[in-house]
């Protein structure tokens, strides 16, 4: 039998990944799903530079600036869509789906934003619409979700997901290390973005989080109402007495089912996050990701794996490519759906904005030393009832008392138990209102898990 030709959109970390797999894999890989597979075309803008990197991995691989002719080449049978970006990678795609290719793509921000529109196309031109590679990188998450835990109503879906700024974080925390130093250096690595600002910024995590909600909720794609906010503005003063209360800080993707008078909506939200020390989550270093699911059958499962890199992201991509050979010439409507629930079953949950969001906070609020101010403080946390499980009552700022001649400030660090957001955010305005408070109050959401 010939073999499955596979053709890719992009031959940087991601498809070169893939091209290595699938070459120094290939008879483990022919074993797996009965037909050889191999990469023959790979389009690109730099040839020459592709062309050096694959004869760099001896790899026999034409390589083209013109992706239309690959997309539209009769002897491939599956693209690989590696290129990253909205377009040109979205006509691509769709115009493959068009030549009855099936597509397996590790681009979150495409399928997160036109998702629906690719499905759709998917299921016209009866086609397999992958995206394996995209969240995650070499963790098999979306299959664990939509195929593993098939049988669960699913509760929350909650991690670390992008491999960037958790390899930010890490060396923030435990090296000291400057932000954009360690941000360069995960560049070189080749794990962050095109545009590193979706990485440190909680884009790419927001990307990856929609398709993971959908997966695990049957909801349509709903980017757009993601709550984001990213790792620029986390301070090591408050990762020191996160540390000190027995929290660690980490960016987390959370998509959680509530029930709200007798009505399913979902929270939606990535932002940095306060976890106890003790929680599995918190000991996920560097470029690791992982994602707790919490279902009604299973309880909790945690999967944990490299959240990017080439060969780890060219793994998922393959598994994708593997699926879609052992389906070739069989009856499309018989695959698994693309968001884990049929097409037509999908609920439009609505999404809660941030005043509805149900969670605890760390509040560090810096005032002025004297009397009665922490009774002020209690005073109106006590007013919205807001209750509190800690208070860290820290030394003078050391700058501040230094100058004799203005007031000398403490930092007061609270825990609350978990309250609407709305609520706090009320109480931390009038908090702020203080004539003995100056300065803004710094607000982290915590999470048990
Ligand atoms: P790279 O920048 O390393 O590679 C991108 C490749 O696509 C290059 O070969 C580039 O060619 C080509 N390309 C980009 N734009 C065009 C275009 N308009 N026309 C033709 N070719 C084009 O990116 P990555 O491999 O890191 O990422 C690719 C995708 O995978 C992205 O969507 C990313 O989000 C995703 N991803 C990346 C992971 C990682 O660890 N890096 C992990 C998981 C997902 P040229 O160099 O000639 O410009
Ligand atoms: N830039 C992404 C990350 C790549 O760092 O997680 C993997 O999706």
């Amino acid at each position: 039998m010939s073999s499955v030709k596979v053709g890719l959109l992009g031959f940087g970390t991601v498809g070169q990944g893939i091209a290595s797999v699938l070459a120094r894999n290939a008879d483990e890989i022919t074993r797996r799903c009965g037909r050889r597979v191999e990469v023959t075309h790979a389009a690109v803008r730099d040839v020459a530079k592709a062309q050096a990197a694959a004869a760099e991995a001896n790899l026999d691989i034409q390589i083209t600036d013109d992706a239309a002719s690959v997309v539209s080449h009769p002897d491939i049978d599956i693209i690989c869509e590696v290129m990253g970006g909205e377009q040109p990678a979205l006509d691509l795609c769709l115009s493959a789906l068009a030549h009855g290719k099936h597509i397996s793509t590790a681009n979150k921000a495409l399928v997160a934003v036109h998702g629906n529109t690719l499905f759709a196309a998917a299921q016209k031109y009866k086609v397999m619409f992958g995206f394996e590679p995209s969240v995650a990188g070499g963790i098999p998450v979306i299959k664990a979700v939509r195929e593993g835990l098939a049988g669960n109503r699913i509760n929350s879906v909650a991690g670390i997901i992008n491999g960037t700024g958790n390899f930010i974080l890490t060396a923030m925390t435990d090296q000291g290390r400057d932000f954009n130093d360690v941000l360069q250096e995960a560049q070189a690595l080749g794990y962050a973005e095109a545009d590193p600002s979706f990485d440190v910024d909680g884009v790419d995590a927001a990307h990856k989080l929609t398709l993971l909600a959908s997966i695990a909720f049957g909801m349509p794609l709903k980017f757009d109402e993601v709550l984001i906010e990213g790792i620029r503005n986390i301070e090591q003063e408050d990762v020191v007495h996160a540390n000190e209360l027995g929290y660690a800080v980490k960016h987390l993707g959370i998509a959680r089912r509530r029930n709200i008078e007798g009505k399913t909506a979902v929270e939606l939200r990535v932002h940095p996050t306060l976890i106890p020390q003790r929680q599995l989550l918190a000991n996920v270093h560097g470029v690791m990701n992982a994602v707790l699911v919490d279902s009604d059958a299973v309880g909790q499962s945690l999967y944990y794996g490299p959240g990017a890199g080439s060969e780890p992201t060219g793994s998922a991509a393959v598994a994708d490519v593997i699926d879609m050979v052992r389906a070739l010439g069989s009856d499309p409507t018989h695959q698994v759906p693309p968001l884990a629930f049929q097409g037509n079953a999908l609920e439009d949950i609505p999404v809660l904005g941030a005043d509805d969001i149900e969670t605890g906070f760390y509040c560090r609020i810096t005032a002025e030393d004297k009397p009665g101010v922490m009774a002020d403080i209690a005073g109106i946390f006590g007013k919205h009832n807001i209750s509190l499980e800690a208070i860290l009552q820290k030394e003078p700022d050391a700058d501040n008392a230094a100058d004799e001649n203005a007031a000398t400030l403490l930092p007061i660090v609270l825990l609350s138990h978990q309250v609407r957001e709305g609520v706090m955010r009320q109480a931390i305005a009038e908090v702020e209102a203080l004539q003995s408070v100056p300065s803004a109050v710094v607000l982290l959401r915590v999470e048990n898990l």
